[in-house]
């Protein structure tokens, strides 16, 4: 075996192994397993050191006893080393289990009476690799028979039909969680109960430090009340949370952090604080927006009408 794998192939190939193995076996999510678990690499350090002793007292023991050695003994040894492939006892052996040839010496045995104008045929046996392909193939079709024909195994296209329904339900959940695509000029007001709750989760959890958990401002602007600096559309709203507010104001843009399906949940939620007066509210800022949109509450066809957002003089 030596012969085949010289120490430097050797080395690298078991120690690759062992790398890939772990790397395998160990879930380390998006990081390899190695840099998510520095034990790991301490595991694979010890497993290099350990290749690398083994193959020093491996040559060691093998220089002492090449010393220890006769030199007709030394001799043999270096004769098997070198024996062409073929010659070596072990495969010599393989080969002749799987082949069953009868050497050319007693090719008399097997010989067949016919003779076709000199011609003459040998009685070989089988050779067993074949036959034992052979058997395996007879077992397969079993197998097959069986799952297929008799238990109702699924064909192609059922198993087709299945993993599309499967790969159906992951786009749908993938859709659950993905960032949308919606941009402001799709943006409705939504007015829907569950929405306007999801909105106001959203505006708790990341609002509320600026504009107050009743929207009555505080670093940020009054939202509940008609007065709008960047526009009191539910558009421009949307607009004001994905892009953030005017420079160094302090409103950044959301978009990264929520998505805009999201954002459009929370413009509804703040566009339906609209005249709830929260109690000493920041003084107003900003325009007068009397066509308020959250006093229309159909939500699709309303819009035309509400972009006419005029503000007060
Ligand atoms: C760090 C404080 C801070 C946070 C957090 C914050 N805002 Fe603001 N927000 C502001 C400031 C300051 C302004 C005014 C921006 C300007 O003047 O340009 C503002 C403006 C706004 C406006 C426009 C108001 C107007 O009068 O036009 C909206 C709408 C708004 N914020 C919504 C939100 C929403 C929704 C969140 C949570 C996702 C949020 N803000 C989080 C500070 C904040």
């Amino acid at each position: 075996m030596k012969r085949f794998f010289p120490v430097y192939v050797r080395v690298p190939l078991i120690f690759f192994t062992c790398y890939g193995l772990l790397e395998y076996f160990i879930d380390s999510g998006d990081k390899p397993a190695i840099i998510a678990y520095p034990s790991v690499m301490l595991l694979l350090a010890l497993v290099l050191l350990v290749i690398i002793a083994l193959e020093i007292v491996a040559s060691a023991s093998n220089n002492i006893i090449n010393q220890l050695m006769t030199p007709e003994e030394r001799a043999e040894k270096e004769r098997l080393e070198n024996l062409p492939i073929s010659q070596i006892p072990f495969v010599k052996n393989l080969l002749q289990k799987l082949t069953k040839t009868k050497p050319i010496t007693s090719e008399k045995e097997i010989e067949l009476d016919h003779d076709y104008d000199g011609i003459k045929e040998l009685d070989n046996d089988l050779p067993p690799w074949w036959v034992y392909l052979f058997y395996a193939t007879i077992i397969f079709s079993v197998i097959y028979l069986g799952k297929y024909h008799l238990f109702g195994g699924d064909n192609q296209f059922q198993e087709l039909e299945k993993e599309l329904a499967i790969a159906q339900k992951d786009i749908e959940e993938y859709k659950k969680t993905a960032p949308d695509l919606l941009t402001a000029d799709k943006v409705i007001l939504l007015t829907d109960a569950g929405d306007i709750a999801a909105g106001k989760a959203i505006y708790d959890a990341n609002c509320v430090a600026c504009h107050r958990a009743d929207g009555g401002g505080g670093i940020g602007p009054n939202l509940a009340d008609e007065y709008w600096i960047l526009g009191g559309d539910v558009k421009e709203i949307f607009n004001t949370i994905m892009e953030g507010g005017r420079d160094g104001k302090g409103m950044v843009a959301w978009k990264q952090q929520i998505k805009p399906s999201d954002i459009q949940k929370v413009s509804s939620y703040i566009l339906s604080l609209q005249g709830k007066n929260p109690a000493d509210g920041k003084a107003p800022e900003g325009d007068k927006v009397t066509n308020n949109p959250a006093s229309t509450t159909v939500a699709t066809d309303s819009l035309a009408v509400k972009q006419a957002s005029a503000p007060d003089a």
